[in-house]
């Protein structure tokens, strides 16, 4: 990975900061990367005797800034934060609910970007949504996805006016997937099946429909009706589900929901 000139830094070293550190580490960025955190962890501990971060160094101009930490403590943070953005610093900021024009007012630069990954970047599956202001060089752009390539696919950059919507699929998403498996589980166990062995069957399944959703060229929908044959068991199910058009509007009326809590948050 292409090491940035003067360097990288991160403020906050959670969930999504340690997997974005560790994909740097993985890819072989030439670090050291500067994390700050008040309590590090004891994965952060054990990088910096590793030699490959330097944990809570002087406060100094970065060439990337990543901000990681949760949204409600940005505004009291700012006097940390400052020291580290100079003139030539680009800022991506992956807190949920902080505007692009938010960032530039509160840390004083137009070089500026948003990002909203997902839990499944944990695991390096993640979609992450790359968001820069109009007009942002493209060599930003490229050097911003590149660095959120560890957390998995990256998408952008969107506009700003998109990110709600974009945010309320693949952000609030894994809910839903995790949601499908809970209840279908549920559902096993209400028809007597016992508790553990609904809970196996209902995980790799979803797992599985993702995994072969993701090695085809096929719609999801083709895909739905590959597996429903004309008067069989599945096709009972689904009669079911899609009753009235009950999923479909029932999804619709969640995102819906999720984007108008998503612009609420972000004071739109
Ligand atoms: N997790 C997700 O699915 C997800 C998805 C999209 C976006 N995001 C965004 O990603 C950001 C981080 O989320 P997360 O799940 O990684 O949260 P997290 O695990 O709580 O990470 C935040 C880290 O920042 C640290 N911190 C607190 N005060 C600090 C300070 N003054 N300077 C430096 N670090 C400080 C926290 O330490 P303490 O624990 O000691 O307070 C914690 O280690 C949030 O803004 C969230 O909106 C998360």
């Amino acid at each position: 990975m292409a090491k940035p000139e003067p360097g990288l830094t991160l403020i906050g070293g959670g969930r999504m900061g340690s997997a974005l550190a560790g994909g740097w580490i993985k890819a072989g960025y030439g670090g050291p990367i500067a994390i700050h955190d008040p309590n590090p962890s004891d994965l952060l501990q054990g990088w910096e005797t590793g030699g490959k971060i330097a944990l809570n160094p002087e406060l100094a101009p970065a060439g990337i800034l990543v901000v990681a930490v949760k949204p409600q403590i940005f505004p009291t943070i700012l006097d940390t934060i400052k020291p580290h953005v100079g003139p030539d610093t680009l800022v991506l900021s992956i807190m949920a609910g902080i505007t692009l024009d938010g960032l530039a007012d509160k840390l004083g630069t137009d070089r500026v970007a948003r990002a909203m990954p997902n839990t499944p970047g944990l695991v390096g599956k993640g979609m992450t949504l790359l968001c820069l202001p109009e007009g942002a060089p493209e060599g930003d752009a490229a050097m911003l996805r590149d660095l959120l390539t560890p957390l998995g696919d990256v998408e952008g950059p969107i506009g700003e006016d998109k990110l709600s919507a974009a945010t309320a699929i693949s952000g609030c998403g894994p809910a839903y997937g995790f949601l499908l498996a809970e209840v279908m589980a549920a559902a096993g166990v209400a028809h007597g099946l016992d508790r553990d062995m609904a809970l196996r069957l209902a995980r790799k399944t979803v797992e599985g429909a993702g995994a072969l959703m993701m090695d085809s060229d096929e719609l999801p929908s083709k895909l739905r009706e590959n597996v429903t044959s004309p008067g069989g068991v599945t096709k009972a199910a689904l009669d079911v589900l899609m009753r009235g058009d009950a999923m479909p509007s029932l999804m619709e009326e969640a995102v819906g929901a999720a984007i108008k809590r998503d612009r609420e948050l972000s004071g739109d």
